[in-house]
């Protein structure tokens, strides 16, 4: 019934009665020609339908039925609702009822109370929306318990270089999402410039978040609450953003939800996979790179983190050295991508670019100092083959597939330390240790490869998020909205004083001397990948 599109909940469960109602009209009484019963018939109307199948009021050869759908009906109901205690309590008095004589009109009371509440915690009034029929038409196949869920979350993205906005409802479900990327001017002018990207945010924001909404066809007024980046990120970013959010909230009266961009990329993950508390993350990506321990919705450890800047901008900076962008086949790839291309066509073994921090004894990640040395190794070439800075080398497939591999065992090795440390502090659970890898350079499959290296000599399970979900997106922090709603952790009824905060304020760091003489398991993938 609620597939229809304009029907509503309380309408729905309206025409549901009549049809029940008319249902029993003509079959028992129309067709089989049972005796109709009115309120005025004194004895029969105090019966239960057991007694009046045995009174015979009612034909036995209904009995079964009787018998059989209210305790099925029961099951569904309390399943439907997932064990909730209200709607649980009410359906065992409405079953009591049905099986214990004498207590017809508790059935009645039961169930108009509990129907009265379902429309309540349905949340739906009077809107027709496609949302209900999703609902309807999942709970026919796996996750049945959608069919009653109500929390909905609109998550709005603005840190850095992408203007995205996404709804999310507690099943995890996209109903809708939208994104604008600022790549492509941002790769003529050769890096972010802070005050165009703010620009571009504030004309696009207000279309994106439209564009999530509408293609969920859920109303600002059906969302339970409003989740937005806050931090970290570039300040003019997260301030396009916060206000545009706040402006909403006010306007709907919707609580808040203030994200940590962060700790919703590294959440993502349960939105597509089922991952338990705790498991550890790596995010490495053109703006981050950091080891946490996830320990709960809002409980990080942060193992580990770089000390300068990120591989994928390392990976950005060499390949605009190389001036990769002038390469056929390169052209349209971001920097990461274009150095992992051309490493295929490349002999590693030609460069000897060594891993840094080989012997830092934490889980800290250095990618500048490798830089510099490419660096000064691309211009020693230039120099042998005679070419000018601005045009590519013979040589660059080599370096690519050199620098790409010193990355990746640079990566792993810190990786393999923090496993490694978080089992021997029993930090992570006994059995089904997770890694998570995300962010724009897990995609590059050497670099995953390395890692599963790991992973596989330390007997964790290697989960990535799918592509479009490492990059950043609205998603994660819809979904980071959920999560926070779901725990009850950080949902502001008041956004007075509320700021954006641009630099990374340290998750909980754990400071350790940790020795390991344990990167053995990477040797083979050093010398002969
Ligand atoms: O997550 P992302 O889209 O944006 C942020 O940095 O937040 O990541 C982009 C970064 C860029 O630096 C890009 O060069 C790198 O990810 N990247 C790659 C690959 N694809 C993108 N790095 C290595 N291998 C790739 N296949
Ligand atoms: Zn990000």
């Amino acid at each position: 019934m609620l597939a229809l599109p304009t029907a509503s909940v309380p309408v729905a469960w309206t025409l549901t009665n009549v049809i029940h109602n008319l249902g029993m009209y003509v079959f028992l009484h129309a067709v089989k020609g049972t005796p109709f019963e009115t309120p005025d018939q004194g004895k029969a109307r105090l019966l239960t339908h057991w007694e009046q199948l045995d009174y015979g009021v009612q034909f036995t050869s209904s009995r079964k039925f009787f018998t059989i759908s209210p305790i099925i009906l029961y099951f569904l109901a309390s399943f439907y609702t997932k064990y909730d205690t209200t709607h649980f309590i009410l359906n065992t008095a409405s079953l009591l009822s049905v099986l214990i004589p004498k207590m017809p009109q508790l059935h009645g009371i039961t169930h108009t109370v509990n129907m009265l509440i379902f429309n309540k915690t349905a949340g739906v009034f009077f809107k027709p929306s496609r949302r209900k029929i999703y609902e309807v038409l999942g709970s026919f196949h796996f996750y049945p318990g959608k069919r009653f869920l109500h929390k909905l979350v609109l998550g709005i993205e603005t840190s850095c270089d992408d203007t995205a906005a996404a709804v999310v409802d507690e099943a995890g479900n996209v109903l809708g999402e939208a994104i604008h990327s600022q790549t492509e001017v941002h790769l003529k002018t050769g890096g972010i410039i802070p005050p165009v990207a703010q620009q571009l945010h504030r004309e696009n924001i207000q279309r994106i978040v439209q564009e999530a909404l509408s293609a969920s066809a859920v109303s600002p007024r059906e969302l339970s609450a409003i989740a937005t980046t806050i931090k970290p990120g570039l300040a003019l970013s997260l301030g396009v953003g916060l206000s545009f959010s706040l402006q909403l909230v006010d306007q709907f009266k919707k609580p808040f939800i203030p994200i940590h961009h962060m700790e919703a990329h590294a959440l993502t993950i349960r939105l597509t996979n089922k991952v338990e508390f705790p498991f550890l993350v790596l995010l490495i990506s053109g703006g981050h790179c950091l080891l946490a321990l996830v320990r709960g919705v809002s409980d990080f450890l942060l193992l580990g983190k770089s000390l300068d800047i990120a591989p994928g901008d390392m990976l950005d900076k060499v390949a605009r050295r190389l001036s990769l962008i002038k390469h056929p086949e390169c052209s349209t790839m971001s920097g990461g991508k274009a150095i992992e291309h051309l490493a295929k066509q490349g002999n590693r073994l030609h460069f000897d670019f060594q891993p840094p921090m080989q012997r830092a004894k934490n889980c800290d990640f250095s990618f500048s100092g490798l830089q510099h040395v490419i660096d000064k190794m691309i211009m020693q070439k230039e120099k042998e083959e005679g070419i000018e800075q601005g045009h590519i080398l013979s040589s660059a497939a080599d370096i690519a597939a050199a620098v790409q591999h010193t990355v990746a065992c640079h990566i792993a090795k810190r990786t393999h330390r923090a496993i490694l440390f978080c089992k021997q502090r029993g930090l992570l659970g006994q059995s089904n240790t997770v890694l998570v890898v995300s962010g724009g350079v897990a995609s590059n499959l050497h670099i995953r490869k390395a890692l599963e290296i790991v992973t596989n000599a330390t007997q964790c399970t290697l989960l990535c998020p799918p592509p479009r979900l490492c990059t950043d997106n609205g998603v994660m922090i819809a979904w980071n909205g959920i999560e926070r709603l779901r725990a009850g952790l950080g949902i502001l009824h008041n956004t007075e004083g509320i700021r954006y905060e641009p630099k990374l304020k340290e998750l909980n760091v754990l400071s350790f001397e940790y020795k390991d003489d344990a990167t053995n398991c990477l040797m083979s993938f050093e010398r002969f990948c």
